[in-house]
């Protein structure tokens, strides 16, 4: 047993609770938790779904999706018993008001039981159309009432557009103040993701040159070498712009571009974020061409094995004119920033999985060296592996072996596994302790969202109104459209990919 403090008792209600993230994510999260002694000591959790379910069977189900998917899978599983007697099923209709009273006499039963009033977290791991309706329900509830325990935790997508991400804020904003609001964006929670705030602000090396005198461009890609995996009913009102850049990117460009904190305080961080938000140039409707790229995947070759094009997937129209590839470049109008491009891409069946973040620095301001030296010689880069790699590189120039002076760049490389022993924790698990403890740092708060609507809605608005002529634009198991490269090349640059990875 791992001595540590604990969160403070809590009930966890989940809507959605027969559902896939449930099985895929949430319940291996919480039962590695438990493992690790992080759950509280009293503690319930409510799986929510309209289908039947006994306690026995439901628990079942989700031992399944811990031997499938958990990142211990079997392992340590002499504590399921235990921990599964914490785990209830509620078959409800979540679409009756009435229904909702059930769950105020479980809280009154658990109270009494735990003898304190504890936690109440309601996870909405449901369709986003069904949250605003849930969330109206819940409202009224008593226990909503208490603003210190109680708390609503709510998935991506958040909105459909600014719009609709308006109208869910001012919604759940009605019911619940913004400190009991837990938007999620899972990358937040990746080690890695973290990580990037204590290589920046916790050492005195890195921030003096972390600036445009020093920095030529950033870039970010996160790539995917899977397909939409089932999900085109969904996939087909969101696209990789909304799935992917709206949330997952910006926060990864706000990491890299925020000023220093003050302090770790949740609010803190987070207006430091925003600011980055605020600052990015907003890219007019007219200049979208320029700025931005849009692709979708054909059927092809991945790996050796034949697969689908994204017009042939499953709940996709055959006609889609929905984008599974996206590159935008951005500018952060600020001191810090002004004139470094940021140039990021997202996409589905892409050569590999691989999440990574480049800073390319300026050259040198002279070069002293023979000509014959400069035929290998690079500007020094950064690149910040988030995924399946972790790790954090730095290029630079070496003197090659030998009597003449030709120079060679080589990689300095701190790399996780090599420097810890301990497994990283998932990002959900991460997520739902915070949680748990009311720490929301890592969790979007609602001008967040809203900011980040605002930058890619002339991005949306365009591409929707003209449907694309040449999709599919590019093959599984490439980097993309031809486009993407133009659009970085125009400046002169190129992608970076990992050298594992091409
Ligand atoms: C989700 C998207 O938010 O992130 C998915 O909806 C995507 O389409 C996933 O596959 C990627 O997450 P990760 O952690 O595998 O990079």
């Amino acid at each position: 047993m791992q001595n540590h403090k604990r969160p403070p008792s809590s009930l966890i209600f989940i809507f959605g609770g027969s559902g896939d993230l449930n099985q895929r994510k949430l319940t291996p999260a919480l039962y590695n938790l438990y493992i690790d002694s992080y759950m509280p000591e009293k503690f319930a959790i409510y799986g929510i779904g309209r289908s039947a379910y006994s306690d026995g069977d439901y628990r079942n189900h989700l031992l399944e999706g811990i031997q499938k998917y958990s990142r211990r899978k079997g392992e340590a599983n002499g504590v399921w018993k235990a921990f599964s007697q914490q785990v209830c099923y509620l078959q409800m209709d979540a679409e009756d008001e009435s229904a909702y009273v059930k769950i105020s006499e479980i809280v009154k039963a658990k109270e009494k039981e735990f003898g304190e009033h504890p936690n109440v977290i309601f996870y909405m791991a449901v369709a986003p159309q069904l949250v605003p309706d849930i969330a109206k329900k819940l409202g009224p509830l008593n226990i909503c009432a208490d603003t210190k325990c109680t708390r609503i935790v709510v998935e991506k997508p958040f909105g459909h557009d600014l719009q609709s991400a308006h109208e869910l804020n001012k919604l759940l904003g009605s019911m619940f103040d913004e400190e009991q609001i837990f938007r999620i964006d899972h990358y937040l929670g990746k080690e890695t993701v973290q990580n990037i705030l204590a290589f920046r602000f916790a050492n005195a090396l890195f921030e003096p040159i972390w600036n445009r005198n020093y920095i030529e461009y950033a870039q970010i890609t996160a790539a995917e070498a899977v397909g939409v995996e089932g999900r085109g009913d969904y996939y087909e009102k969101s696209g990789a712009l909304r799935d992917m850049v709206q949330n997952h990117i910006l926060q990864l460009l706000c990491m890299i571009a925020m000023e220093a904190p003050v302090s770790f305080d949740a609010n803190e961080i987070r207006n430091k974020k925003v600011d980055v938000l605020n600052a990015i140039r907003k890219i007019d409707h007219s200049e979208v061409q320029q700025f931005a790229v849009r692709g979708q995947y054909s059927e092809g070759w991945m790996h050796g094995e034949k697969v689908a094009g994204y017009r042939e997937e499953k709940n996709v129209n055959t006609e889609s004119g929905v984008d599974t590839f996206a590159a935008v470049k951005f500018y952060i109008d600020n001191w810090r920033w002004q004139g470094v491009p940021f140039y990021v891409r997202t996409g589905k069946r892409l050569h590999n999985k691989s999440t990574i973040i480049t800073l390319q620095f300026r050259r040198a301001p002279h070069y002293a060296f023979p000509p014959e030296a400069a035929d290998t010689w690079r500007p020094n880069r950064l690149t910040i592996s988030i995924q399946p790699e972790m790790d954090i590189r730095v290029r630079f120039q070496a003197k090659r072996p030998g009597q003449t002076m030709t120079l060679s760049p080589v990689d300095m490389v701190f790399n996780y596994e090599q420097a810890y022993k301990e497994h990283e924790p998932e990002a959900y698990e991460t997520l739902l302790l915070d949680v748990m403890e009311g720490n929301a740092t890592l969790f979007m708060r609602a001008d967040q969202v809203e900011a980040a609507w605002k930058i890619i809605m002339p991005i949306l608005e365009t591409w929707e109104s003209r449907q694309p002529v040449d999709f599919p634009n590019y093959p599984p198991d490439s980097w993309g459209p031809e486009d993407a490269e133009a659009l970085i090349a125009r400046d002169g640059y190129n992608w970076v990919t990992l050298p594992s990875h091409e």
